[in-house]
């Protein structure tokens, strides 16, 4: 190691920062949030640190630097943009024996200012060295979406009940068994899910004396996306990866299925139309069972869960019997679809409101509310509308839209199988006939569909000359 991480108590300790521009307010703004007195010699101020002095944070001499400023301080900052001062200011700090960083010239450090993930009291210090402090940047931002905002929270909670954990559970090895389930389990996701009061209660109840009986699992009733597994949330992800049996239905793209824990159980409850693999009854009464058993589930579902997805009635069942839950949204269908086929679902000059709908057929008929969906100035979306788009054209010219609308149907939307076929009310169901699309598609009716031809980015490798 070039350099050895440690972490100072630099709470109301007096540190000098020569220089009065962004880089000075970016190494000032760190130091502060470790509690630091601060004096900043600088005949100049940016804005930020201008700011600083007049909030009172800092201490300020509008001056150049003189070597007197030295004495008394636990870390000094060179940073002003004369290198010539800054080598000044670095040997007379090494004289005194105090460390010092100086901006753009790592060789006159004897300390590094790391990039900082702040999960206080948890902090995490990624630094490369000398080497690149871009990729230490780099580095710590595909961290920071790893690790939940709620972790220092997590561990401010660990810290409040260490003691009576350890008079509760007198060996080590039944102490680190506790702490995996904590910070591991429905606590911590407790508390990665803002509910406090609600974590509190199952490390109560985890410190029971027969707790370790008498564990509950936990279901997460996740959204898939439309199918591209960039689209998942960091939270999606998590969970994907920390469930260890996998509830899944026909929507989940492939891909996504494969990023769920390897050694996983996966269950397969279908919902291909007309032939459902498990009645949603079962589904609902599965979860609720295996939740039971202690299992942590994850419920995954295509796109949003609250969105024709069934979700609510699915946590209805746990929500009676008392099995914990957690809803993590999705990037719904007609948002995917929207955005990865270039057409926005709202705008100011064509569209006011957007309406989702279902285009489901039941009995042959799609019983909603035509009127309302014939109204100017806005977009109406139809999930599951391919086998009713006869009927839907139809309606939507019997109730006063006209022919020349445009449409749009999107089949596989963002995946490398999208395609999107775009007409008007009256020659979908000519270019539909003559070129069948493959299931999940959705429409969009509305003028926004116009703009596609401008706007259209995505260029999904199968069909790109389509
Ligand atoms: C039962 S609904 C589920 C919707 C889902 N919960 C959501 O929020 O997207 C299924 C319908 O969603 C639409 N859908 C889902 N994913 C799609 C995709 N990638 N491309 C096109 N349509 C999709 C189709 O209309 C499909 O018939």
């Amino acid at each position: 190691m070039e350099f050895l991480p440690i972490f100072l108590d630099l709470q109301d300790k007096p540190c000098l920062i020569v220089g009065g521009g962004a880089t000075a307010a970016r190494k000032a703004s760190s130091l502060l949030r470790s509690g630091a007195a601060i004096t900043l010699v600088a005949p100049v101020l940016g804005e930020a640190l201008a700011a600083q002095v007049a909030a009172g944070t800092v201490h300020h001499y509008p001056r150049h630097f003189l070597p007197s400023d030295i004495a008394g301080n636990r870390l000094i900052i060179a940073a002003t943009d004369d290198p010539t001062i800054n080598r000044q200011i670095a040997a007379l700090a090494g004289a005194a024996e105090i460390p010092v960083n100086v901006v753009d010239d790592p060789d006159a450090c004897t300390f590094l200012l790391p990039s900082i993930i702040d999960r206080s009291p948890v902090t995490i210090a990624v630094s490369s060295g000398r080497a690149s402090p871009v990729l230490a940047r780099m580095l710590r931002t595909r961290l920071e979406s790893l690790i939940p905002a709620g972790y220092g929270r997590l561990a401010a909670l660990a810290g409040r009940y260490r003691e009576r954990v350890k008079a509760r559970f007198t060996e080590q090895r039944d102490r680190r068994r506790f702490w995996d389930r904590v910070l591991q389990g429905a606590v911590a996701e407790r508390i990665f899910a803002g509910q406090f009061i609600e974590a509190e209660a199952v490390i109560e109840r985890e410190l029971a004396p027969d707790a370790l009986d008498a564990e509950m699992g936990e279901v997460y009733l996740v959204g898939a996306g439309p199918g591209d597994p960039d689209l998942l949330t960091f939270r999606a992800l998590r969970l994907m990866q920390q469930a260890d049996i996998v509830v899944y239905d026909r929507l989940v793209a492939e891909p996504i299925l494969q990023m769920t824990r390897r050694d996983a159980r996966r269950i397969y409850v279908g919902k291909e139309r007309n032939h459902h693999a498990m009645r949603q009854e079962e589904i609902n009464r599965l979860l609720a069972d295996l939740a039971k058993e202690g299992h942590r589930v994850l419920r995954l579902k295509g796109g949003d869960p609250f969105i024709f997805g069934r979700g609510g009635e699915e946590i209805d069942t746990l929500a009676e019997e008392g099995v914990p839950f957690q809803v993590i949204p999705g990037i719904t269908a007609a948002s995917g679809c929207a955005a990865y086929a270039g057409i926005p679902l709202t705008h100011r000059d064509y569209a006011q409101s957007v309406t989702f709908v279902t285009g489901h057929l039941k009995d042959g008929t799609i019983n909603i509310n035509w009127p309302a969906l014939a109204q100017p100035n806005q977009t109406v979306v139809f999930y599951m509308g391919l086998i009713g788009l006869p009927i839907i054209v139809e309606q939507l010219v019997a109730h006063g839209i006209v022919s020349t609308m445009p449409i749009a149907l999107i089949q596989q939307g963002t995946t490398h199988q999208q395609r999107v076929y775009t007409g008007t009310l009256a020659t979908i169901l000519e270019l539909v006939m003559a070129d069948p699309p493959q299931p999940p598609t959705l429409l969009i009716v509305g003028e926004v569909v116009s703009l596609r031809d401008k706007l259209n980015w995505f260029s999904p490798p199968e069909h790109a000359n389509d």
